[in-house]
């Protein structure tokens, strides 16, 4: 049956040419005041004012929701997360509330290796029930489309349990886009030889995962306690050889160059940069690959050092905001939360923040040609907010304000009167 959402007091279409949003662009909402879409098949077949596009002959036999006075948009795109992660790490919370740095936490046993231990451990349908239950969160949240990284497994066994499980959540009920990040940290069993651990990733894991479609990107840590420039250009030589499209962990903590490797390498993203200087961010701006800034991680770590949004937009790069969901940086999977930090802490204007973590987001992701915008031909990935203005979803820092989400014309979350009863 085709479904008509109508009387959207600001329908927010993202709708624009090709490719990720830049500079002014990202302005530009594509807003239709008094806004409907009309859905069949999961697909967005028309949009515009209500008052046209309800007077079809399809819409004349569309289920209705009602958006009157409520701002309706492109579902989240959460482009950079650690979905499969394990427990929460409250020890490293309380260091980091006591002053520790991330080097200092791992120093002591705590940070990613610490994760890594735990997922080792834990049987895949724990793994299962922990990401099912997050994900229910970020549809709660808005979130349509969401990337899984693995990394807390590093061995062939602990990553290929963590990929599986994204497998096995495809689809159920929002699309995962999984990424190998092997090259999260060095594994205890190769301490020391990151070299050798670089090598056994191209060679004996990389043809694996590609064979069993368990990734279709592949990240790389490159930092100062993480892994070199020379390494990351090898192992993202050999992904980009198999075919994979490729990330970078980039200038998080130090600037080693790494956003240059992204942009060298033809990455469709570079994330973090919260170290990068104005030569990174006009290379990030000539090139195609997306500077995907997370906030999340800042605050949670109590810094101050927030990627400089402003210099990027201005330099001409695509920005994309995601909530780097993990354990130890970024225990968030609210993307509206994001959205607050970016306005509050790095100058992004709503409009700007809007445009980042959606139609900014799916190309990051390589899903802008089916998600992103609400424009004709694309998956009908919706989200409505309880407010009249998208302003006031940034601005209501912290709060849940999604009142309904639909992924591809399927309502996964309502609350109240969205005019819809099967939830
Ligand atoms: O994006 N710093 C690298 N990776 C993650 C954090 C992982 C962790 O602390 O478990 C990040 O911030
Ligand atoms: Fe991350």
């Amino acid at each position: 049956m085709p479904v008509l959402v109508r009387g959207a007091r600001q329908l927010l279409t993202m709708r624009g040419p090709r490719g990720p949003r830049r500079g002014e662009a990202m302005q530009d909402l594509g807003i239709v005041p008094d806004g409907a879409v009309l859905i069949r098949g999961g697909k967005i077949v028309s949009l515009g004012p209500s008052r046209r596009v309800e007077n079809l002959s399809l819409a004349r036999h569309a289920r209705e929701i009602d958006a009157t006075g409520r701002v309706v948009a492109p579902g989240f795109v959460d482009s950079h997360t650690h979905l499969v992660c394990g427990p929460a790490r409250l020890v490293d919370y309380e260091m980091i509330l006591a002053g520790a740095t991330y080097r200092e936490i791992a120093a002591v046993g705590g940070g990613i290796l610490a994760s890594v231990r735990a997922v080792r451990e834990m049987p895949i349908r724990r793994l299962l029930l922990q990401a099912k239950k997050t994900l229910a969160g970020c549809v709660a949240h808005g979130t349509t489309t969401l990337e899984a990284k693995s990394g807390y497994g590093l061995d062939e066994k602990g990553e290929r349990k963590a990929l599986r499980a994204v497998q096995a959540l495809q689809d159920d009920p929002i699309e995962l886009i999984p990424t190998y990040l092997g090259a999260h940290a060095v594994p205890p069993e190769y301490a020391g030889r990151a070299d050798d651990y670089i090598d056994w990733m191209c060679r004996s894991v990389m043809p694996k995962l590609k064979r069993r479609k368990l990734a279709r990107f592949v990240d790389i840590y490159c930092d100062e306690d993480a892994f070199t420039i020379e390494q990351g250009r090898r192992y993202l030589s050999a992904a980009k050889d198999f075919g994979f499209g490729l990330k970078v962990h980039a200038e998080q903590f130090s600037r080693t160059g790494a956003a240059m490797l992204a942009v060298e390498m033809g990455a469709a993203s570079a994330d973090h940069l919260a170290h990068i200087n104005d030569d990174d961010a006009r290379a990030l701006a000539a090139s195609d690959t997306i500077a995907t800034l997370l906030p999340g991680s800042v605050f949670h770590l109590g810094l101050d050092c927030y990627p400089p949004a402003r210099k990027l937009i201005k330099a001409g790069a695509a920005v994309a905001l995601a909530t780097d969901y993990n354990p130890g940086t970024s225990p968030t999977y609210n993307m509206q939360m994001v959205l607050s930090l970016a306005c509050s802490q790095m100058r992004m204007t709503p409009a700007e923040a809007f445009c980042a973590a959606t139609i900014n987001g799916a190309y990051a992701l390589h899903c802008g040609d089916h998600t992103g915008s609400i424009e004709t031909g694309k998956d009908a990935d919706l989200v409505m907010f309880d407010v009249p203005d998208y302003r006031e979803v940034p601005y209501h820092f912290g709060v849940n304000l999604v009142v309904m989400t639909m992924k591809r014309g399927v309502v996964l979350y309502g609350k109240g009167n969205v005019g819809w009863d099967e939830n």
